[in-house]
C-alpha cells in the first residue's frame, strides 16, 4: 500500500507542499502520496497516533500548529527543541519525532542567492512562530547584529530571553542593517501594507519576505522600486521541503528547471 504523508494546518487550502512532494515521489518512483489535511487543535493528538500506528507515515506542520503539536510527540530534534517549532514529523524506532527544517530552508536560501551575511546586520520584522528558526539560521551565517521590531514589542523582548544577542527596537527606531526580513503575516493579503520607512535607508540593502503567496508583497514592490534587492519566501519553502523529503525517504530530491516550472503552473 502507498505510504501517506500530509501537510497539517489551518488554513491549508493554498499550500504548495502537496505539489512539491508528489512531484518528487513520482520522480523518484516512490509509492507514496502527500495530501492536505485541515485540522483543529483537538485533532492533533489523534493525528500523531495515526503516525505511531503506521497508518500515516509522516507530516509537515504549518500555522498555527508548529508549537501546539509538541506535547503529543515522543521526542524533538535539537533544533525543534531550541526553536520550540516543529514543521516535520516522522517515526523513528517506534517513536514519533518532531524536527525543524525551516532553519535549513532559510539558511540555504541565503546561500543560494549568493548573499554573504558574515559580519553584517539584520532587521527582523515580527516575533511569531518562524522567528526563532530565522535567528538560528542567521547565527549560523555569522551575522553580526540582529535587530528585531514587532507590533507588540513585549514579544520581541521575550525572545531575547532565549536569544540573548537580539536587539529589540521600537517600530520607528532607526538602526543600521544590511538585510530586512519580514516575518509578520502582513503581506498575505494583497492589500496589506507594512509601515516601513524607506527614507531612513542610506544604502542599497536586501529585503527578504518570508511570504511566497503573493510572490510580490507591497513591501517587496516598494523595495524593488527603491532599488533594493528582493527575495520572496518561495526558495525557503522549497528548501525546507527538500530537507523534509530527505528525512522521510533518505533521498535528496532535485530542484531543477522542470520542477520549478511545474511549481509555477
Ligand atoms: P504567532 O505570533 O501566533 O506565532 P505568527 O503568524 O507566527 O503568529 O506571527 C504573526 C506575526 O505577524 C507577529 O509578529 C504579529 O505581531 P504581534 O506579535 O504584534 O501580533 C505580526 N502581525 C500580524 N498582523 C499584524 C499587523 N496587522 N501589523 C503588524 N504586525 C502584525
Amino acid at each position: 500500500m502507498d505510504k501517506k504523508y500530509f501537510i497539517i494546518g489551518n488554513p491549508v487550502e493554498h499550500s504548495l507542499s502537496p505539489k512539491i512532494h508528489n512531484y518528487w515521489f513520482n520522480e523518484n518512483k516512490i509509492k507514496s502520496v502527500y495530501e492536505k489535511k485541515k485540522l483543529t487543535e483537538e485533532d492533533l493528538e489523534n493525528f500523531v497516533k495515526e503516525i505511531k500506528n503506521k497508518k500515516f507515515h509522516g507530516a509537515n506542520v504549518t500555522v498555527p500548529f508548529k508549537q501546539k503539536i509538541i506535547p503529543y510527540l515522543d521526542g524533538l530534534s535539537e533544533l525543534s527543541n531550541k526553536t520550540q517549532s516543529v514543521n516535520t514529523i516522522y517515526l523513528k524506532n517506534d517513536k514519533v519525532v518532531g524536527d525543524n527544517t525551516d532553519v535549513y530552508g532559510f539558511y540555504q536560501s541565503i546561500l543560494q542567492k549568493n548573499l554573504n551575511l558574515k559580519n553584517k546586520n539584520a532587521l527582523i520584522l515580527g516575533a511569531g512562530g518562524v522567528v526563532p528558526s530565522i535567528i538560528i539560521a542567521l547565527e549560523k551565517l555569522l551575522i553580526n547584529k540582529i535587530y528585531i521590531k514587532n507590533r507588540t514589542l513585549d514579544k520581541a523582548i521575550k525572545l531575547k530571553e532565549k536569544f540573548n544577542d537580539l536587539i529589540p527596537i521600537k517600530w520607528d527606531e532607526k538602526a543600521d542593517y544590511d538585510i530586512v526580513i519580514n516575518a509578520t503575516s502582513l503581506g498575505l493579503n494583497i492589500d496589506d501594507k507594512i509601515n516601513f520607512n524607506f527614507d531612513d535607508l542610506n544604502k542599497n540593502i536586501c529585503f527578504y519576505d518570508t511570504i511566497y503567496n503573493p510572490p510580490m508583497t507591497n513591501l517587496l514592490k516598494e523595495a524593488k522600486n527603491s532599488g533594493h534587492k528582493i527575495i520572496n519566501g518561495k526558495s525557503m519553502l522549497i528548501l525546507q521541503a527538500q530537507k523534509s523529503f530527505e528525512i522521510w525517504t533518505g533521498i535528496k530530491p532535485n530542484i531543477d528547471d522542470k520542477f520549478l516550472n511545474i511549481l509555477n503552473d
